[in-house]
């Protein structure tokens, strides 16, 4: 059986970041208990009911219409500690329309709704661990966390492995973004490459020509150069 090793653990966001509000009554106040891995971690349950739909990875035609925004492209590998693709991971992304907001009841965000936009899909990594999603670019929206506190547009992912146990999930940003240098969530992460890690990179070669700015984020899912995780393996 493979044991996976835990992440570095300056690349991986505390439980506890002041800074972060709600972090304050979410950390654990009890040392944690280590609950040994096991075969199940890797052999289910596991997806395979649900197949999934033509336009689950194009976020731009769940709709009657086109959404209102900047389409972008959003593509990249899930890679091992090796660096070796991982295939067959389930990879899914929800996000705030152009506006900055979720279509979410206890979203208040006073920013419209966009009527063709819904804001989630998923897409199963290829045998070489490449995905890709067509999307609008997310807007920036406020949060309460402290005052004038606005989220730098981000993306959120979850990732699904060999099984639903092995479930990892975390944010993607946009490159030169002013407002990441302001974020508690990805300043809580203490190593500066980690932090790095969370920001796309500008890609010509996704880019494609008369159609849609092309972005690259690729996810480490262990080892040296692991992505930072919400709730990480420790
Ligand atoms: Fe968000």
């Amino acid at each position: 059986m493979i044991e996976f090793p835990p992440a570095p653990p300056e690349s991986q966001p505390p439980y506890r970041h002041d800074p972060y509000v709600s972090s304050r009554r979410r950390a654990p106040r009890q040392p944690l208990i280590s609950i040994p891995q096991t075969l199940s971690e890797l052999t289910g349950p596991m997806y395979g009911h649900n197949p999934i739909g033509e336009t689950d990875n194009d976020l731009t035609r769940q709709c009657a219409d086109a959404p209102q925004g900047e389409r972008i492209l959003v593509a990249g590998r899930v890679l091992d500690e090796d660096g070796r693709g991982v295939p067959n991971a389930m990879v899914e992304i929800w996000q705030a329309n152009a506006a900055g907001r979720y279509r979410h009841s206890r979203d208040a965000h006073h920013a419209p709704l966009d009527p063709n936009f819904l804001g989630a899909g998923r897409v199963l990594t290829d045998g070489a661990g490449n995905y890709r999603f067509t999307t609008i670019k997310p807007g920036a929206y406020p949060w309460r966390n402290h005052d004038n506190a606005w989220r730098p547009a981000h993306i959120h992912f979850s990732l699904f492995g060999a099984g639903l146990l092995s479930r990892l999930v975390t944010q993607m940003y946009f490159p030169n973004d002013p407002l990441i240098p302001l974020d508690p969530l990805i300043n809580g992460i203490p190593d500066a490459a980690a932090r790095g890690r969370l920001i796309s990179s500008f890609d010509l070669a996704v880019t494609e020509p008369e159609w849609a700015l092309g972005y690259r984020f690729d996810v480490v899912l262990r080892g040296r150069d692991c992505t930072p995780f919400e709730e990480p393996r420790r």
